[in-house]
């Protein structure tokens, strides 16, 4: 790693208490806490290799160099990094994911998280998590949680140094599931970052945010306690809450398509008869099943037999990003 080249690996996360908003855009300072699950399975593998020889920095994401915006917004973290180790010299980066980018699933915090352990690890930095979490978040708000193991918090914090995110348990402390349904596996027209931007602009912004800290409470206590009965409607309402922010932005957004609301209706009523299932919806039209690993099979066939649902994933709690060479 003292020579200047690292590979680290990081896994995605799912909000269970969504971020959505930022009190600083630049920073990624977020307007509330939020706290989430890493998703084993899924993975993104990043190498940063920092070469004197090179005049620029490369950038090459599943085969395809990088430029303008998407370039601009890894070497903005890898610029700190410089900064932070005082050297100069540019970088090659090269980064994959093992599940398809089209699939409509988030990378950008698996592809982040790998990007600030690998980087940090290659310029000889030897950052304790929360400062790997602070720097993960430069490039994407949810990365900074995808820096730590297993069930996570990250606290908004006030300012760079206090806005991080530590693990709350192991991915051994509950055998959660995450039971994906694809509906739509087209790339978002709207992106997170966009979207984080408006949603000052909606009326139901502020009050959704003084509603978290106590719905933040109350949904860690049920998954310390592992009370999935508790924490249900409570993940089910903080999505809702927050595609209600989002649907009253200027302009709205709406991601939500018919097989979206049909499966949140079926996960209602499996839920009724006494099945461990809760749904929760990110910046798209997926559908995230959280459920009991026992069940898990079932809610995968269940979904499998809904109208417009094209694959269902199936993934457990996932581990902390980490050096791998
Ligand atoms: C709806 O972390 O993707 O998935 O910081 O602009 O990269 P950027 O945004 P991002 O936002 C995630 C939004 C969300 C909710 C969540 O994961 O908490």
């Amino acid at each position: 790693m003292s020579d200047g080249k690292a590979t680290a690996r990081a896994f995605p996360n799912i909000a269970l208490i969504k971020y959505w908003g930022n009190r600083d855009h630049t920073l990624r300072l977020p307007a509330s806490s939020s706290l989430s699950m890493n998703m084993d399975g899924l993975h993104t593998t990043t190498t940063v290799a920092f070469d004197t020889s090179q005049s620029d920095d490369a950038v090459v994401l599943d085969g395809v160099e990088q430029s303008g915006a998407a370039k601009d917004r890894v070497v903005r973290l890898i610029d700190r990094v410089r900064s932070m180790a005082g050297i100069d010299a540019r970088a090659q980066v090269e980064s994959r994911n093992n599940f398809p980018a089209g699939a409509g699933l988030a990378s950008s915090a698996s592809g982040f998280a790998a990007l600030a352990v690998a980087s940090a690890a290659a310029a000889g930095l030897h950052l304790d998590e929360a400062s790997l979490s602070r720097l993960a978040r430069l490039g994407s708000g949810s990365a900074a949680r995808s820096v730590p193991g297993g069930y996570v918090e990250w606290q908004a914090g006030v300012d760079d140094a206090s806005s991080f995110a530590f693990s709350i348990a192991p991915p051994e402390h509950w055998d959660l599931r995450d039971a994906i349904a694809i509906v739509d596996a087209t790339h978002k027209s709207v992106g997170s970052t966009q979207g984080h931007a408006l949603a000052d602009t909606s009326p139901l912004h502020a009050a959704r945010v003084a509603t978290i800290p106590d719905r933040l409470r109350r949904v860690k206590e049920a998954l310390l306690a592992r009370d999935f009965v508790t924490m249900a409607p409570l993940v089910e309402a903080d999505a809702l809450a927050m595609h209600a922010v989002m649907m009253t932005s200027e302009p709205p957004l709406l991601y939500w398509q018919p097989a979206t609301m049909t499966i949140m209706h079926a996960v209602r009523t499996w839920r009724e008869e006494g099945m461990p299932v809760c749904f929760t919806i990110d910046a798209g039209a997926n559908v995230h099943c959280l459920c009991e690993a026992r069940v898990a099979d079932e809610v995968r066939q269940r979904l499998m037999r809904i109208d417009g649902v094209q694959e269902v994933l199936l993934v457990g709690p996932g581990g902390a990003a980490h050096v791998i060479t």
